[in-house]
């Protein structure tokens, strides 16, 4: 089944323009009542009219000052599936935004080539010039036209983990403009393995630069009614391909030195790559700050509500005793309060837990990195002012998880008792 229907009008204009559009029909009739000698079916006649004049040429202003987001939700094997490609491919040539889903996260994609629509993207995202972008491919002849060279090393990572959510760094070739790298020399490359995102590449027939669709500081957009909430007065199109499958980010690993080195954790993990290589790699860990490099430099995945990530403890009652020691003094601060643990807990204990604040318990680590961003918007949207997290192993996902929870929490670690 296909739907389209506009968010601009259905979803967050709505409350705003019916208000104004309230006030601004009861200034109307009160003005007609007041001055016309007419009988009242005709002056509600009169009024419906006046309204609509005014009304309508408000809504074209509104249009052309701010646009609105088609939003299309596109299931596989769809008799639109077609169109909806297409229409978005069309809008990523002439140069403007469109949201697509991938299976890391939601992306926010322009024409990698076309440096109007990458300013374009920056502005839209509020994302400082100085943060480079992911140019998404579908094949390896794209990859050829934006590096300098594919070495063994990229052919072993791209034959074993494209398409998937692993992205490599490479030195730009000369077609790539400084905007999409932020001055710098290399490139960050990505295939990613959704199918409505490999289409849309290849009807636009042009590298898609991406960045994750949210505003820049929150967290990433996980569905598309996330992106629509932040970017709808600013893309054109939003395809909606339902939950991403991830949840979060890809990897990124840079190839620019003899020792690779992951500058962000995600899915793939440094020993699946460590595998394929045959070779130690490294993780980057800063020295001092002046060493941070931009992908590490800005405040990141933040709601509007504090998070405390508490730190694990090898007798998990420990950690969980210091999260509640900790929600209780935040209590008395009268703050509305979240808990969220990365694994179900006894029955006793949550029910203790439960008069502190709500309880999300997620299942596997793969639950909790698939729904942590969904639950921090869902965490502002009922107005919680603190999230209690407990932390996870650093194997597998875990270590992209912490990486998330750390950078959200600004420092704010709870020890444990
Ligand atoms: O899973 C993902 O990677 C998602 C989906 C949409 O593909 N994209 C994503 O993009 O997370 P973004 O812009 O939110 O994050 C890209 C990260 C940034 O932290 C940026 O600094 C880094 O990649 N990056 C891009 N190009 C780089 C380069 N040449 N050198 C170092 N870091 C780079
Ligand atoms: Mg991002």
């Amino acid at each position: 089944m296909v739907f389209m229907h506009e968010y601009g009008k259905q979803m967050f204009s709505k409350n705003i323009h019916n208000e104004k559009r309230n006030q601004e029909r009861d200034k109307i009739k009160k003005q007609i009542f007041l001055n016309s000698k007419t009988n009242n079916k005709q002056k509600n006649i009169l009024a419906r009219l006046k309204y609509n004049e005014v009304y309508s040429k408000k809504c074209k202003d509104e249009k052309t000052i701010d646009g609105s987001a088609k939003i299309i939700r596109i299931k596989k094997n769809d008799n639109l599936y077609k169109y909806a490609i297409a229409k978005a491919a069309k809008i990523i040539r002439k140069g403007k935004l469109v949201v697509f889903p991938t299976e890391t996260v939601y992306g926010l994609g322009a024409n990698a080539y076309d440096e109007e629509a990458i300013k374009r993207l920056y502005e839209a995202k509020e994302r400082p010039y100085d943060k480079p972008l992911i140019i998404h491919v579908n094949s390896m002849d794209m990859v050829r036209c934006l590096v300098t060279n594919i070495t063994e090393e990229m052919q072993t990572l791209t034959s074993n983990f494209w398409p998937g959510p692993l992205t490599i760094i490479l030195p730009k070739s000369i077609t790539v403009s400084d905007l999409v790298t932020a001055g710098t020399d290399t490139v960050a490359i990505r295939m990613p393995d959704n199918k409505i995102a490999l289409d849309l590449i290849n009807a636009a027939n042009v590298p898609i630069a991406a960045s994750s669709a949210n505003i820049t500081g929150k967290p990433s957009a996980t569905k598309a009614k996330h992106a629509a909430k932040e970017l709808w007065n600013k893309v054109r199109l939003i395809l909606d391909g339902g939950m991403s499958k991830i949840g979060i980010e890809s990897t990124v690993v840079s190839l620019i030195d003899k020792t690779p080195i992951i500058l962000r954790e995600g899915k793939i993990s440094k020993e699946q790559i460590e595998r394929v290589l045959g070779k130690k790699i490294k993780t980057y860990e800063a020295q001092n700050e002046d060493q941070v490099p931009q992908i590490l430099k800005y405040k990141h995945y933040s709601p509007n509500a504090k998070i405390y990530v508490a730190k694990r403890n090898e007798r998990r009652l420990r950690t969980i005793y210091s999260m509640l020691t900790f929600g209780k003094k935040l209590k008395q601060e009268k703050k509305k309060m979240m808990f969220i643990f990365s694994n179900e807990l006894p029955k006793s204990l949550l029910e203790s837990i439960k008069q502190y604040g709500k309880i999300i318990c997620f299942k596997s680590k793969e639950k909790m990195a698939h729904e942590i961003f969904d639950t921090f918007r869902k965490a502002d949207n009922e107005k919680i002012d603190a999230i209690i997290i407990e932390g996870v192993e650093q194997n597998s996902i875990g270590g992209a998880i912490m990486d998330r929870l750390i950078k959200a929490a600004d420092g704010e670690i709870i020890n444990y008792l």
